[in-house]
């Protein structure tokens, strides 16, 4: 093996470069240049505390400042070469620096370790993955608050079991997912609140001698305040687990109702028609028109979760305080982030360009005695029969629509009156599905 030395970073004590495979296994780069804004927004706060603080001279400061903005037009630019012998972003980065500015380069990292910077960078990539899909769970938020209010009035089944249960409307029924979705907002700004505490000064896990000032990095950054312990500073990433479970739980909603749209988009159902846009065909069969995005939707619930599950278990019972193990955390974040940023995107733009069969559904809603429990609530609150007296009775005459072959609606009122006798003409008011649904207002 070669004798050559590879890094710069350490390379004092090392003799021998790493093997090809120990690269491999060791190098971040493709996946943490990624947050490469974030490492050099770091690093300057950084830089400005050590001038401020007196620990670096101004002029080298502000060589060290300037070199970072040419790094980070450079990798603006397209013309930086990211070198996986570098490792990851911060070792990249701090190399190009140096061929810039040269050995003053070497300053940056005083009071400083890749372990609070990492952790730091990670922090402010989240918080803006947060607000990012906030912004897109609004969009769709408006998408479906929208489609409610024009089909507030519209009947359609109810389901439970995914049996005809009750008429409701499609407004009710969506303005559901917006409950949902409004929630899963909520998590996301509560993962911030959560999140918003900087690393920074921790260095390799126990501080450093050096008269830093925590707080003016913190709030250069945007932080709230300095992490209080430096060992959970650098080791903690419950907070890239609660981004993974909120990811999760916003996609494991979203798969309800892509499932539903796949559902409803069957001739079967004929509840909705999607947008040729976001249909597909079959190269087989020429009538088909297929809800893949729906289904994509669904599906990707698969990798939501198990990103969580990776994380979760790359954590689980490490001790304080880094691991290289923390290596994995950030390939399963990006992924949930891109993942649930498109299907937020996917099924805004399959509700927005959808249009939905309301005679159909209220069609559907008048099959199955859907107005059932309309009519055993008319014989307690007019009869006064205790509920499971009414649901007896209403059980009987229900048997006796399915054996006419009617809708509950059309059965003679003597033909109700053999079952129960106190039965009066008034009971129409509720058979219909208009009135069954008018009347449940509380
Ligand atoms: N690339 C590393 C990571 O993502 C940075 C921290 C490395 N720290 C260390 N002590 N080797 O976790």
């Amino acid at each position: 093996m070669s004798k050559e030395k590879s890094n710069e970073m350490w390379g004092g004590r090392f003799e021998e470069k790493p093997s090809d495979i120990m690269e491999q296994i060791n190098a971040s780069i493709d996946i943490d240049r990624r947050f490469w804004r974030q490492d050099i927004d770091g690093s300057k706060a950084h830089c400005e505390m050590l001038v401020k603080q007196e620990i670096i001279p101004t002029a080298d400061g502000q060589k060290i400042l300037e070199g970072l903005d040419q790094v980070a037009s450079e990798i603006e630019a397209g013309t930086f070469t990211f070198s996986a012998a570098l490792e990851d972003i911060h070792m990249n980065v701090e190399a190009r620096l140096k061929d810039i500015i040269g050995e003053t380069a070497g300053k940056l990292h005083t009071a400083r370790s890749r372990n609070d910077q990492v952790a730091t960078d990670f922090r402010m990539w989240t918080r803006g993955a947060n607000s990012d899909l906030v912004a897109k769970i609004e969009s769709l938020q408006a998408t479906i608050a929208t489609l409610s209010s024009k089909h507030a009035s519209d009947i359609m089944p109810g389901f439970t079991h995914l049996q005809a249960a009750q008429p409701i409307t499609l407004g009710t029924h969506l303005d559901a997912y917006a409950q949902m979705l409004a929630r899963d907002k909520s998590r996301f700004e509560d993962c911030t609140k959560r999140l918003n505490e900087c690393p920074l000064g921790a260095a390799a896990l126990a501080g450093t001698p050096y008269p830093i000032d925590r707080n003016f990095t913190a709030q250069k950054l945007g932080f709230d305040r300095p992490m209080p312990n430096t060992l959970d500073a650098v080791s903690a990433r419950d907070f890239a687990n609660e981004f993974l479970f909120c990811c999760a739980q916003t996609g494991l909603h979203l798969s309800r109702l892509a499932e539903e749209i796949v559902l409803w988009a069957t001739p079967q159902f004929g509840f909705i028609q999607l947008n040729d846009q976001w249909s597909t065909g079959s190269s087989i069969m020429p009538q088909k028109k297929n809800p893949d995005a729906a289904e994509l939707v669904r599906g990707k619930t698969g990798r939501l979760n198990g990103n969580l599950i990776t994380l979760m278990t790359v954590m689980k019972g490490l001790p304080l305080a880094y691991n290289k193990d923390q290596q994995e955390d950030k390939e399963p974040v990006f992924d949930s982030y891109d993942t649930l940023v498109l299907c937020l995107e996917a099924m805004n733009g399959m509700l927005e360009s959808a249009s939905f069969n309301t005679e159909r559904m209220l069609e559907s809603a008048e099959l199955g005695f859907t107005t059932a429990t309309a009519l055993a609530d008319w014989l307690v609150m007019t009869l006064a029969l205790p509920f499971r007296n009414a649901h007896h009775v209403t059980g009987a005459i229900v048997k006796m629509a399915e054996d006419k072959g009617c809708k509950l609606d059309e059965l003679d009122l003597a033909d109700m009156q053999a079952v129960e006798s106190k039965i009066t003409d008034d009971i129409f008011s509720v058979l219909s599905v208009k009135n069954a649904v008018k009347n449940r207002n509380g």
